[in-house]
């Protein structure tokens, strides 16, 4: 059992918390915002995952878990891990601001102490940042050497929003950048637990490792596009296409390859434009990254054209089905559903939404003037056309009676669609 502290209680930071609480570590989590913190010593959460706050509240009453505002309750910690937002700044560039805040933070708490810690990046960084923003910030604000009073990781995570706790705990791999081996086999140790294949190496191969994953997937999202666009205009079927590309064994079944309205979501949009920006600083072209995003950018406007080709959108009452990026999440970010609202009150469509769990972050974080619908069947009902633009299982049992569908996500089963159902985005 390791005595882990958490900074930052976003998707990442608690799913990780609760997976090490009930692995059996002792857990705290630091976090500024005081309603995530009393959410998660109530045993409860203010983000949406599914089996995440069974997690939370079986490891609050174990008493393996804890929140606290004062990193100081955190001081006793043998590793901390790093887990706050790296938002994009206007270049593109990653901004680091709140990295090097709880660096710092880390080793202000930690002064006094003299027992060896670790101090781990969880967070999507630029190939440099834990030894040259981490380390350092820890360094200056604790008096202490690193390599020899703590030790530094970048530990990258590899969580998708919607399947966080069973991508954490099932692992496919577990990648441990390390300033040297004794700092790596704290973190090997805690890591245990999970189950997957572990990769030591250094820092900054590490930090790299997650935005080449990142890149490579989302660069597959906008090559499926491609295919799929082009499949549907030669009234080709892509998801056979798609099915018999994936035999041969040098692409995976589970490649990203289902083609739709583009990537959302807070990373790959965000972490596609930082190791771009990176690439620039160095005077490197970046043409794959460059039309993967000029690909995904362009592409949700199709599923509109589409519409448009059919109906007049003037005064239409037009039903967009979810809002949230991916199914089973309550996170609006980068969702290609807010692109889709834009473009259509643009056109001066009437515009009606629902989404089973994000209406509420819809309503916080979005000023898109979209009415909203209590109910998926409301929706339908009140709607002249649907569009569905998240994949929600639940999407697929209601009524559609005879509205046009158009579908901007894959949902229904090309055996059994809806009676007036219109085509997908590119099938
Ligand atoms: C992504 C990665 O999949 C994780 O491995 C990574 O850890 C995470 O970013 C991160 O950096 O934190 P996430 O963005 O949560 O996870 O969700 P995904 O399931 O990857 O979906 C991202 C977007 O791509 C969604 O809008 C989804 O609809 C779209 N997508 C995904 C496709 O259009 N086609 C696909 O084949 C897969």
């Amino acid at each position: 059992m390791t005595k882990i502290a958490i900074i930052g209680s976003g998707y990442v930071g608690t799913t990780t918390a609760a997976v090490f609480a009930s692995k059996g570590h002792s857990v705290i989590c630091i976090d500024r915002d005081k309603p995530k913190v009393d959410a998660i010593n109530n045993g409860e959460c203010t983000i949406f995952e599914p089996g995440l706050k069974e997690l939370i509240s079986s490891s609050v009453s174990k008493g393996s878990l804890r929140a606290s505002l004062n990193i100081a309750e955190a001081k006793d910690s043998e590793v901390f891990l790093i887990c706050v937002g790296t938002p994009m700044k206007a270049d593109g560039s990653a901004d680091l601001d709140y990295i090097e805040g709880a660096a710092k933070d880390i080793g202000s708490a930690l002064k006094d102490r003299s027992k060896y810690f670790v101090v781990a990046t969880r967070s999507t960084v630029p190939p440099g940042t834990a030894r040259n923003i981490v380390l350092p910030a820890v360094e200056k604000a604790s008096g202490k050497k690193a390599g020899q009073d703590f030790g530094v990781c970048m530990v990258p995570e590899f969580l998708r929003e919607g399947h966080a706790v069973q991508d954490f705990t099932n692992a496919d791999r577990v990648v441990i950048g390390e300033l040297d081996s004794k700092s790596g086999d704290m973190l090997n140790e805690v890591y245990s637990c999970i189950k997957g294949p572990k990769l030591r190496c250094g820092l900054p191969e590490a930090e790299m490792i997650k935005y080449m994953a990142n890149s490579y997937l989302a660069k597959d999202i906008s090559f499926a596009n491609e295919m799929a666009n082009l499949c549907k205009s030669e009234g080709i079927d892509y998801w056979t296409v798609k099915k018999g590309a994936q035999l041969d064994s040098r692409i995976s079944p589970r490649s990203f390859l289902v083609a739709g309205l583009g990537f959302g979501g807070s990373c790959f949009p965000k972490d596609v434009r930082a190791i771009r920006a990176l690439a620039k600083k160095n005077n490197l072209n970046t043409f794959v990254l460059d039309a993967t995003l000029k690909a995904d950018a362009e592409q949700p406007l199709k599923l509109i054209e589409q519409v448009a080709k059919d109906f007049e959108l003037k005064n239409k009452k037009i039903g967009v089905l979810g809002l949230a990026f991916n199914p089973d999440t309550d996170d609006i970010r980068e969702s290609k559903s807010l692109i889709l609202i834009e473009e259509l009150i643009k056109r001066k469509a009437k515009v009606l939404a629902y989404d089973p769990k994000a209406i509420e972050n819809f309503r916080k974080e979005s000023n898109l003037n979209a009415e909203l619908a209590s109910s998926g069947q409301e929706l339908i009902d009140k709607s002249d056309i649907i569009l569905i633009a998240t994949a929600w299982k639940e999407f697929k049992d209601l009524s559609y009676k005879d509205k046009p569908v158009y579908e901007g996500r894959k949902l229904f089963d090309s055996a059994n669609p809806p009676k007036n159902y219109k085509g997908g985005i590119c099938w």
